[in-house]
């Protein structure tokens, strides 16, 4: 018998995702980020699945975008680093890739190079301070490019804090943004080329200036933000587990390396064949929540590589064999990660190898 852990991916929850955002994308151009293999739910599989609703995707890298051209996605791959190399560039032509481009180093290669992609996207430092030209230099940028024969130039950068509308840093970012449309020579024509926002951005209450979004950790249900009044994202990947063993222990006893959890009462231990080595965090606090059909119990004591354990002495119906959710509908990954001191995209990006991934509707 294999061991009960799995991770399942929901393929009709990742379609359902994508219809509820574009509702609110509205007549935006809607690109799915797949990079880091979809957050961790399968590159390909997810832009298979989903090829035929999307405009576009983005990954990270080139080699990201090749995976994707070799498992026969036609579809428009937006590179988001852009070339790290002369090669890269190369690489991009080949696989008629999208390359983002943020520096005067990728500009040079590009121009050194005898062919050039038919559109770049040019990446704008709004105030992020990652990646990008900063706004003065926009329009030298543009002209060099429109020199060197690329007819579509589509103007992008990311937000920092897009999860808060209100903040400083937000309010900074859009500003420049605004400011960075308006000094192009056909304003109206560049609000048709151009991309700011990522998911919290298109969920929240920001609404910039744009013609396309880019959707990544939505996509696969998650938010950093509340969902406005209408909107349902379903987790797109359950973890999945059992009851292995289930244990009485004394008061006083503990649970787990170190002791850290200290049974103030006679308890009821269950112990989870989950650990960090399938990407259950082991940050998580005591007292993160693990599903049961039953209810929810407590993280009890510090997660092992193989294993976690539970406090169940409240939910006597919870016995070997007790199905468990490690995140899903109920903990979702965002709960989770709360308890982490990290995000839910840290913990689908995190899942590893050793644990199957089950692709289904
Ligand atoms: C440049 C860029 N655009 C869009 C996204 C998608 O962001 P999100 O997953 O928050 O939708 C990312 C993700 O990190 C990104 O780096």
């Amino acid at each position: 018998m294999p061991r009960p852990s799995y991770f399942k991916i929901y393929l009709d929850a990742l379609n359902h995702n994508f219809d509820a955002l574009s509702h609110l994308a509205g007549s935006r151009q809607k690109m799915a980020v797949v990079k880091a293999n979809a957050y961790g739910h399968g590159a390909i599989v997810c832009a298979k699945n989903l090829e035929a609703r999307v405009d576009a995707f983005a990954v990270a890298i080139t080699e990201e975008a090749i995976e994707l051209r070799e498992a026969g996605i036609a579809k428009p791959i937006l590179v988001l680093q852009g070339p790290h190399s002369p090669e890269d560039i190369t690489a991009i032509t080949a696989y008629s890739l999208w390359p983002a481009i943020s520096n005067h180093y990728q500009l040079e290669w590009l121009r050194n190079h005898p062919y050039n992609p038919d559109q770049v996207w040019l990446k704008v430092d709004t105030g992020m301070h990652r990646l990008g030209f900063a706004p003065n230099e926009v329009a030298d940028v543009q002209s060099t490019l429109h020199t060197e024969g690329v007819s579509q130039i589509i103007l992008m950068s990311h937000l920092a804090d897009a999860e808060d509308a209100k903040s400083t840093l937000t309010h900074r970012q859009t500003a420049r943004w605004n400011e960075v449309l308006n000094t192009q020579h056909d304003a109206a024509e560049i609000t048709e080329r151009a991309s700011l926002s990522n998911s919290a951005s298109t969920v929240g209450v920001l609404s910039p200036p744009e013609s396309w979004v880019r959707l990544g950790y939505s996509l696969y249900g998650g938010s950093l933000i509340a969902l406005p009044p209408g909107l349902k994202l379903r987790p797109v990947m359950t973890f999945n587990s059992q009851v292995a063993a289930i244990r009485w222990i004394d008061t006083g006893e503990t649970v787990g390396y170190g002791g850290r959890w200290v049974a103030r009462r006679r308890s009821r231990i269950a112990t989870i064949p989950v650990g960090y080595g399938d990407g259950y965090p082991r940050a998580a606090a005591d007292g993160t929540p693990i599903g049961t059909p039953h209810g929810t119990v407590p993280l009890a004591g510090k997660v092992s590589m193989d294993m976690i354990t539970a406090d169940v002495t409240d939910i006597p119906d919870i016995d070997f064999g007790t199905k468990v959710t490690l995140w899903g509908d109920s903990p979702s990954v965002d709960e989770v990660a709360a308890h982490c001191d990290t995000i839910g995209y840290e913990l689908c990006t995190r899942i590893t190898g050793r644990t199957p991934r089950i692709v289904g509707y």
